[in-house]
């Protein structure tokens, strides 16, 4: 205890040695202590109002408002607080104190912003008084002006960066709400071509239906209505194709998810396909696990897939013997495989294919199409929670992959009213 009361008196006896140093206000004569105390006011004048300057920028104020606010805080840190007067000047705005009059009795300091000269600040007296450091102003006075000069270029910077921001955020905006709307009318001009095609399309489907109904005995003629339906067919699933990509890219597309085996839709598909394999010499081989849970997907679009990219295998790699249709089970979901041993694709051009049309240069040339139907398999694919991936060599063939989520009772089914 006496320890600890030692060390608490050490420093104090310190102290007051030090306070001995101090002169006290009996070594000073009566002039000395008015200049002194002369001098003490002038410093907590220029002190009140570097903190009430201080105190605007922090504020929530507007710069405006704040250099309103400075000009009026600025005189009353002068010698002669009754006659000065300030003017601060900067590129595209003048503030001025009430009682502003040019007179030759000035102070002046620029006001930097980003370095550059930006602005000014003036402080005039109104009458003539007595010579100090510069000219009627004080050494101190200077360094104020300077340190009020730096205040404000640093809020002008502040309010320029802050301007850039907004007029970077707007012109964004606009940008945006232009691209919105250039893309709703694209999607209109779409939707009024579609219709426009799809009326005189569905009559036409109509009628060469009928006709190849009508004209089934007739050799030639029957063979050539069949082209007509076969044809009018193809162009309608086109433009349903072209409906559905627009309808994925601005997800619109709807899709009807329920429980679905999975097993039973790739056997009819490939039963479905095994014609249009005859034609392109191909044998469609289907090889899938014993067991398969249940996958939660929209039974059309996922037949639509599947035909898509075996439609695709058989175009692009025709007679290179079979395509094969494999299924694995991962934790969450179901991989479907389509492997065929066609050109494959080159590396730089596995990625691209999935873009909305965009078609390998070599092959365009060979074959018809327009280059939506893996962009469509990517996007009913995604709209489903799954993901679509290619695989492939040159000259070895292609696999394309893509998975569905298993149907989980807990996460699809949704909770009875
Ligand atoms: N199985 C495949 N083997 C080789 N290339 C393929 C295969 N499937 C697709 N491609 C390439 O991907 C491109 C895009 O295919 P797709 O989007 O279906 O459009 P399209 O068939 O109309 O050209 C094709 O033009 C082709 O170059
Ligand atoms: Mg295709």
């Amino acid at each position: 205890m006496k320890e600890s009361k030692e060390e608490s008196t050490a420093p104090n006896k310190d102290l007051a040695n030090n306070f001995t140093s101090i002169p006290s206000i009996e070594d000073y004569n009566d002039s000395e202590y008015h200049s002194l105390f002369h001098k003490l006011t002038e410093r907590i004048k220029e002190l009140n109002c570097l903190y009430g300057i201080t105190k605007l920028v922090e504020s929530s104020l507007s710069p405006e408002e704040m250099i309103s606010g400075a000009i009026k805080l600025i005189p009353t840190a002068w010698q002669y607080p009754e006659i000065t007067c300030t003017r601060i000047k900067l590129k595209n705005q003048i503030f001025t104190t009430e009682n502003f009059k040019k007179t030759k009795w000035k102070q002046t300091e620029t006001i930097l912003v980003e370095g550059q000269p930006y602005g000014k600040i003036e402080v005039f007296y109104l009458e003539e008084k007595p010579e100090c450091d510069e000219g009627p102003f004080l050494q101190e006075e200077r360094y104020l002006i300077h340190a009020i000069a730096e205040r404000l270029g640093h809020i002008i910077e502040l309010k320029l960066a802050d301007n850039r921001l907004k007029s970077l955020y707007h012109s964004e905006k606009e940008l945006r709400q232009k691209l919105q709307e250039e893309i709703q009318n694209k999607v209109e001009f779409t939707r009024r071509l579609i219709h426009e095609l799809k009326t005189p399309l569905t009559s036409l489907m109509a009628t060469s239906q009928l006709l190849s109904e009508e004209l089934k005995g007739k050799k030639r003629l029957g063979k050539l209505s069949g082209y007509v339906w076969d044809n009018t067919c193809r162009m309608n699933n086109r433009i349903d194709e072209l409906h559905d990509m627009i309808k994925g890219e601005i997800s619109k597309l709807e899709l009807d998810l329920r429980p679905l085996d999975l097993k039973k839709l790739l056997s009819s598909t490939a039963a479905e396909a095994k014609t249009a394999a005859l034609q392109c010499d191909m044998k469609l081989e289907l090889t899938m696990d014993g067991l398969m849970p249940k996958v939660y997907a929209d039974a059309a679009r996922a037949k639509q897939i599947v035909l898509n990219l075996l439609n695709n295998a058989f175009k692009y790699a025709s007679n290179s013997g079979k395509v094969t249709i494999k299924t694995k089970s991962n934790d969450d979901y179901i991989t479907v495989e389509i492997q065929d041993r066609g050109p494959g694709i080159k590396p730089e051009e596995q990625q691209r294919i999935f873009e909305p049309y965009y078609r390998s240069p070599h092959k365009a040339k060979q074959s018809h199409g327009l280059g939506i139907g893996l962009a469509l398999c990517k996007v009913l694919v995604e709209a489903h929670g799954g993901r679509i991936w290619v695989t492939s060599k040159p000259g070895k063939g292609s696999v394309f992959a893509f998975t569905l989520q298993k149907f989980n009772v807990k996460k699809h089914q949704k909770p009875r009213q």
